[in-house]
């Protein structure tokens, strides 16, 4: 008899975050990867999963048409029937469905937007997959690219559980490939968005290997784990590309309604200058005092043209 599929729930309160996107997209991405075959449920009542995935005209991953109540007889169904993965979306509300939908997760994935509303939305989700005691990763979805908010959302939501090191960005072909029932990937496979699409995958698929894995031994004969630093510490991301920076763009807790969850505490007073300080309030760059003592002195002059190697 074939093993117990593995159940992946997207959920989050708050509607909009990705889950019906983020959800599809892992879907289709773990059949590509060799991870299926996969079967998608949809538990939301507006059925959005449903209609992309009826505009599909790839018959994979499968779709299956079930009710909560029998969720549980139906994930053995569909484990017998030799599926490996289920993927289920919910609906946009903490309910009691969601709930039971979550005592079935393997891993409940939490789709959330980088602004002060999604984040303030995340908290009750946090708590009934605590309750349940289920492994939670967050994904943040739609971000602004090299935005600072990006960044201080992971940090935020990292006081409540792992966030992957995988971020979605804002990018019109996450809306527009779903209107035919497609995916970013299946519309370029080349595409930034797709790239990030395979890499999520290539994470959550890692955590879903590692708990299939009953005896960590069993791990030492599969291939090295692979690190996502690349994703993290691309050129684009740490600040090198051509890219706009959104300088103006505000911090967490300057933004309208939004404060730094209960301390209610005063800012940080300014550094004061000390006694035996002359610092005036103002950064500036250490004067140019040359090479350490004993160094040569390696600096170039105005007569030495650039890109040639400099002979002392
Ligand atoms: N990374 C993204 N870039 C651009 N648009 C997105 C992205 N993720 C989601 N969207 C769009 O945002 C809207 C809400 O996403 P959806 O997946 O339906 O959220 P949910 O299922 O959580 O309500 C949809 O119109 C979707 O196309
Ligand atoms: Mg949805």
């Amino acid at each position: 008899m074939a093993g117990k599929a593995q159940v992946v729930v997207f959920a989050s309160q708050k509607g909009g975050s990705g889950k019906t996107t983020v959800s599809a997209h892992m879907a289709v991405q773990a059949e590509v990867s060799g991870a299926g075959p996969v079967a998608l449920i949809d538990t939301d009542p507006q059925g959005s999963m449903a209609k992309w995935w009826n505009a599909r005209s790839s018959a994979v991953p499968a779709f299956a048409r079930i009710s909560v109540p029998d969720l549980g007889r139906d994930i053995k169904l569909l484990s017998e029937a030799g599926y490996r993965l289920i993927i289920i979306d919910t609906p946009p509300a903490v309910t009691s469905t969601i709930a039971e939908v979550i005592t079935h997760a393997d891993l409940v994935v939490l789709p959330t937007r980088p602004s002060p509303h999604d984040l303030r939305a995340v908290g009750p989700t946090v708590d009934i997959v605590q309750i349940q005691a289920k492994p939670l990763v967050f994904v943040i979805n739609s971000a602004t690219a090299r935005a600072r908010i990006t960044g201080e959302t992971a940090v935020a939501l990292s006081q409540h559980g792992t966030v992957a090191p995988v971020t979605l960005h804002h990018r019109v072909d996450f809306a527009a490939s779903m209107i035919d029932g497609r995916t970013v990937g299946e519309v370029s496979e080349t595409s930034r968005s797709a790239s990030e699409v395979a890499n999520l995958w290539a994470y959550l698929d890692d955590r879903l290997m590692r708990m299939r894995a009953s005896d960590p031994r069993d791990m030492l004969d599969r291939p090295p784990r692979s690190t996502f630093e690349a994703d993290i510490l691309s050129p684009a991301t740490a600040g090198m590309s051509g890219q706009e920076v959104d300088d103006d763009e505000d911090a967490l807790e300057d933004q309208p309604g939004y404060a730094l969850a209960g301390t209610g505490a005063p800012p940080p007073p300014e550094p004061a200058a000390s006694a035996n300080s002359n610092w005036d309030g103002v950064d500036r760059r250490k004067a140019d005092s040359g090479p350490p003592p004993g160094k040569p002195d390696r600096r170039r002059t105005a007569h030495q043209p650039f890109g040639r190697r400099f002979t002392a």
